[in-house]
């Protein structure tokens, strides 16, 4: 559609950017953390570990102090939960505790609203020993965990994310070294944790309601659109396909307490479905979340399959399909170019996904996170000129304000990430941030911080509430 008049963006429209905890904190055992699956997991060779990242949480005023600079009306970051119980269960640990509450408390003394996601891929290592989310004994370990939260900081958070990315964790884990390598029949497995982490998940929007009347809490997937290659009729039935198994499948439980019944099928085909205990589904159903929190980095495209190892793209990551043999093959998208790291590049497909979730689920929407991966580069007199980088949020923006004017209820667009941070898969040369931060893969260098161009141009964004882009 095309809009002669624009809807401007809502007056109180959560203008943010992202971080989590493992990725830009650093102090892996420090003040009585625990070590989780991410501090445990081995590193892909030539990427930097987790260990000092970029050391927020002995630097967290200083970059609070950044990010109000930038006019940051919200900042959405990861609790550590081993910071919290450095064992996942057990004695609360008081210094973590202290943590958050001087992050938070700092946050809203530049009235920047915290956005609070309680678990990003760090789960804790003492859980993962006796079997992680494939025993039923983590669930119980999370309620607890999110009772905590609650109770020590839903005060003053407003905001709730329950897991990050929970479809990635089922389908790329090894990319985002949160796949157990011991597991036996991993599928069938993957699936028994997915209905473990639905279940966490309906406890604490539950147990939010009942202990944060005024707080509003929602799960945070991966959503991308999925095109078929071609109107060919097995293409879209392989693009519809798809699309349950990663997009539909982590929020019909969600919003509508059921599983998508393609998703179901599927697990069937292959042998994976999960045992699911009395009561279960009782619980599933009784959770309603507030709004839906989603990351968005690109579309997916598929066609059908043909049957055969060829639909297994080998490099498959949390943006590149990998296909399966027997239901559909990831191929690029003819149509879009690719960022230096080769995911493509559709703001158009934003716009798209956006309708689509607001046309299935009619509820709030907010953007959790969307940015740009580069090998950004220092120059002379501490200049970083990521205009590339600008420009890939400026047309994400446009898209934004398209889809409030075709009627999507978007309540805020926190992009990836409020500063340079180790990239999940791919090592800290990989940057997001609209702050460098000056260290290499392996040298720490001083740290310090610097305003990228993209700082100064998403200030000035927010100033105008998105008019000048
Ligand atoms: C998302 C994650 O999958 O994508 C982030 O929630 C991650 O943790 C981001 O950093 C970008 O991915 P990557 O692998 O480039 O860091």
């Amino acid at each position: 559609m095309v809009h002669q008049n624009m809807k401007p963006f809502p007056k109180d429209f959560l203008w943010g950017a992202s971080t989590s905890a493992y990725q830009v904190e650093g102090a892996w055992n420090e003040d009585g953390k625990g070590p989780s699956v991410i501090d445990m997991k081995k590193h892909p060779e030539g990427t930097s570990d987790f260990k000092v990242a970029s050391d927020h949480y002995h630097r967290y005023k200083e970059d609070i102090a950044l990010f109000a600079e930038m006019g940051l009306k919200a900042y959405r970051f990861s609790i550590a939960w081993t910071r919290i119980y450095p064992n996942g269960t057990g004695e609360i640990n008081q210094k973590g505790i202290d943590f958050y509450n001087n992050l938070i408390n700092e946050l809203l003394s530049y009235n920047i609203e915290p956005i609070v996601t309680m678990y990003h891929f760090d789960l804790p290592y003492a859980l993962q020993q006796k079997g992680g989310w494939s025993n039923r004994e983590t669930i119980d370990a999370f309620e607890n965990y999110a009772r905590t939260l609650f109770k020590y900081f839903g005060d003053r958070v407003k905001y709730w994310l329950t897991i990050n990315e929970q479809n990635m964790m089922i389908l790329h884990g090894s990319a985002i070294g949160t796949l157990d390598p011991n597991m036996k029949n991993p599928q069938k497995e993957l699936y028994q944790q997915n209905h473990h982490m639905f279940l966490a998940q309906a406890k604490a929007i539950n147990l939010c309601h009942e202990m944060c009347p005024n707080a509003k809490i929602g799960p945070a997937p991966n959503i991308a659109y999925v095109y078929p290659a071609s109107s060919k009729p097995e293409d879209i039935l392989a693009a519809q396909n798809f699309s349950s198994i990663r997009n539909w499948l982590y929020l019909d439980m969600p919003v509508f307490g059921r599983y998508n019944s393609v998703a179901w099928s599927y697990m069937e085909e292959k042998g994976c479905t999960p045992t699911i205990q009395e009561g279960d589904m009782e619980i599933l159903e009784s959770a309603k979340p507030d709004f839906i929190a989603f990351n968005y980095y690109a579309t997916s495209t598929v066609a059908e399959s043909k049957n055969n190892t060829s639909d297994k793209n080998p490099i498959g990551d949390q943006q590149i399909t990998i296909g399966e043999p027997g239901f559909y093959r990831g191929v690029a998208n003819p149509y879009l170019e690719k960022t230096q790291f080769g995911w493509e590049i559709d703001p158009i497909g934003f716009r798209i996904t956006l309708c689509e979730l607001n046309d299935r689920y009619n509820l709030p929407l907010l953007v959790t996170e969307n940015g740009l991966g580069a090998y950004d580069k220092l120059e002379e007199g501490d200049v970083v000129n990521d205009d590339y980088r600008i420009e890939f949020l400026r047309k994400h923006i446009e898209q934004a304000r398209l889809a409030i004017s075709d009627g999507v209820n978007l309540i805020g667009y926190c992009p990836w990430s409020a500063i340079d941070l180790v990239s999940t898969h791919q090592g800290f040369s990989k940057r997001y941030g609209f702050i460098y931060v000056n260290r290499d893969e392996f040298d720490l260098k001083d740290l310090r911080r610097i305003k990228k161009k993209s700082f100064y141009w998403y200030k000035n964004v927010i100033a105008t509430n998105g008019e000048r882009l």
